[in-house]
């Protein structure tokens, strides 16, 4: 490590909480986007960093939850479990391992817009120098990075399947909203994407568990059919 590296990082000691949270996203990002390459790794591997990146998603969306929380100045809490239809829920469906991973794919792609928009909304809210921006643009990258990963699980699981792209999203997007009700739209949104990471999370791990026990993918896919 170089004098110019430990500047850095003695600086980087001196900022918020919040610029560590950005330089360790930034880090993660690069680690995990470097090996985009999707599906051409095999089976184990593909998990392996489908839930590895999962991971990581769960645990800076909690902070970014935080962290947007305390951005929005007067703010309580109890405003971001409010119930908002047109926000994706954070359960995941389906009865077999295939389904849910499905449904976890799904989600992603619904989940997608909402976060642009409140990325969007943030931009005009927050000042340009708020570093809420770039994390909330950086989990939009996250978002579509780790439907790639779970389109290729969804492949192990049914290579004989193709992955439904759906056809143009009903988004939901809320029409023209007032300040306030965009601070709690976008908690909203941010809390339930958090519960739905967990979910998922969970599902990766589990599906990582049964092929560890050196099931093949035929095996699993027999297994979830029945
Ligand atoms: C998958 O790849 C990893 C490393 O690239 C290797 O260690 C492992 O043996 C491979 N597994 C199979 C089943 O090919
Ligand atoms: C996801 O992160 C939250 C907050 O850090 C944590 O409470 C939860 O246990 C995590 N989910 C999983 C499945 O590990």
């Amino acid at each position: 490590m170089n004098g110019h590296d430990r500047n850095m990082q003695a600086h980087r000691s001196h900022s918020t909480s919040m610029v560590f949270l950005l330089g360790v996203v930034l880090l993660t990002i690069i680690h995990l986007v470097n090996t985009t390459v999707p599906c051409t790794e095999n089976n184990s591997k593909i998990l392996q960093k489908g839930v590895k990146l999962a991971r990581l998603m769960n645990r800076t969306t909690a902070d970014i939850t935080k962290t947007y929380q305390a951005y929005q100045g007067d703010f309580v809490e109890q405003f971001c479990k409010m119930s908002m239809d047109n926000v994706p829920a954070s359960t995941l469906s389906g009865r077999t391992s295939s389904e849910r991973v499905l449904s976890i794919y799904t989600h992603l792609k619904e989940f997608l817009p909402h976060v642009k928009k409140v990325l969007e909304q943030q931009n005009d809210l927050q000042p340009p120098s708020s570093p809420l921006l770039p994390v909330l643009s950086q989990l939009k990258e996250q978002i579509n990075h780790l439907a790639q990963r779970v389109n290729c699980i969804f492949q192990i699981l049914q290579p004989n399947i193709l992955v439904p792209e759906p056809p143009a999203w009903p988004t939901r997007i809320p029409p023209a909203q007032n300040i306030f009700q965009q601070k709690v739209y976008g908690c909203v949104v941010l809390t339930r994407l958090s519960e739905f990471l967990s979910a998922t999370l969970e599902e990766l791990r589990s599906l990582k568990g049964s092929m560890g026990k050196k099931r093949t993918g035929k095996e699993l896919l027999s297994n979830s059919w029945n």
